[in-house]
């Protein structure tokens, strides 16, 4: 399998490339729009072709790729089917299987950072957007979030995962690159909690800014990166 890593010094955000192999096709997670060129660059020396490209969830930090690399491409989108736009052209929901040659990511449903967030299982790794991150998870206070569906997404979806499955997430403002459910079950503070009441309070006791872009890219995303028709 390929498996690329790209990074987003501006929003700390991860990108994934997936593929089974050179030459066949590709599968991009959460793009940004900023950095389609270098996607794009990969995917040519590799002589790959991008059949899909699919956002974990809206996201509020960074405007996505997903538009201009359908445009660039003629790949499909897709987001899930809680994300509530029209501008993809595959919504997906828990059960389904997102297929590149003959790899198969299950969609599991993973709501709270906002109520549209989905991860993506391989059968050693998954992909958890900004429900797990590396010794923590991502905000449940805006986009409809909420701490109780987080907590259930984790304790009673993620972490039941083996534990060496690798996590990769959405974003790392840490340096950090990849962890295990293991590590995660062991290591998280925010995952160190006795239940769920306890997990709702201490979300709902952090004090966070909105994030820089939001007011620009949450409404942009909803549109796959492009301006609006209207
Ligand atoms: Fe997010």
């Amino acid at each position: 399998m390929i498996f690329r890593q790209f990074f987003d010094h501006e929003s700390s955000t991860y990108t994934y490339l997936i593929a089974e192999r050179m030459g066949g096709e590709a599968l991009l997670i959460d793009p940004v729009k900023s950095n389609v060129d270098q996607y794009m660059h990969s995917i040519g020396e590799m002589e790959m072709k991008l059949v899909l490209a699919v956002d974990t969830h809206i996201h509020a930090d960074h405007v996505t790729g997903l538009g201009d690399l359908r445009h660039a491409t003629g790949c499909a989108s897709a987001m899930g089917e809680m994300s509530n736009t029209e501008c993809v052209s595959i919504h997906f929901k828990e059960g389904d299987k997102l297929k590149v040659d003959n790899l198969r990511l299950d969609v599991l449903y993973t709501p709270g950072h906002t109520d549209d967030s989905y991860s993506f299982v391989l059968p050693d790794r998954v992909l958890t957007g900004d429900t797990l991150l590396i010794r923590g998870t991502g905000r449940t206070d805006f986009q409809n979030g909420d701490p109780a569906d987080q907590y259930d997404s984790l304790f009673d979806k993620l972490l039941r995962l083996p534990d060496k499955t690798l996590v990769y997430p959405a974003h790392d403002y840490n340096g950090m690159t990849v962890s295990t459910i293991q590590e995660e079950k062991l290591f998280n503070p925010r995952l160190q909690v006795a239940n769920k009441q306890a997990y709702v309070e201490l979300m709902n006791g952090l004090q966070l800014d909105n994030p820089r872009l939001m007011d620009v890219a949450v409404p942009a995303n909803r549109n796959c990166g492009l301006k609006s028709a209207a």
